[in-house]
């Protein structure tokens, strides 16, 4: 599986971590960045990962920003994008199975590298149940 991966400044650290952890799990990674520490904005981000998924370079995304909050509103304005915002497994794993969330977005001064790998293993384990959830993401999509 390919993961594209996008983050902000205050994410790089995080964004390091989880690409090890992503490549631990057998999946290729592709990084968009940033890989710094200088200040930058977050849906620039949003729309490397989103165009990466949207043009099938890669079959899904983690966005990564401060609180997770700001990148994932700005990969839901991407059409085609369903982003979720996850501080636990739970969540994470629903959003696959029911909202078939093409993007993951956390929030690195939230969760913690640990929690962070959790929330990850538990929406890529997990594959949307289809039926009822397929007409709900039908008319998500049919709002854009
Ligand atoms: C950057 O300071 C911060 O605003 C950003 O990482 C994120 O938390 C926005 O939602």
């Amino acid at each position: 599986m390919k993961i594209a991966i996008g983050n902000d400044h205050a994410a790089t650290d995080m964004k390091n971590e989880i690409m090890q952890h992503l490549k631990d799990r057998g999946c290729e990674v592709i990084n968009m960045g940033t890989d710094g520490y200088d200040s930058v904005d977050y849906p620039d981000y949003a729309r490397k990962v989103c165009d990466a998924v949207n043009a099938g370079e890669a079959d899904l995304g983690v966005a990564i920003c401060g609180t997770g909050v700001g990148i994932s509103i700005a990969c839901n304005k991407i059409d085609g994008i369903r982003a979720c915002c996850c501080s636990e497994p739970f969540s994470a794993k629903l959003s696959r199975q029911h909202n078939d969330t093409n993007v993951l977005c956390f929030g690195a001064r939230v969760v913690g590298p640990e929690l962070a790998k959790m929330i990850v293993d538990e929406w890529l384990d997990a594959e949307f149940m289809g039926g009822r959830h397929q007409l709900r993401v039908d008319k998500i999509m049919a709002l854009q």
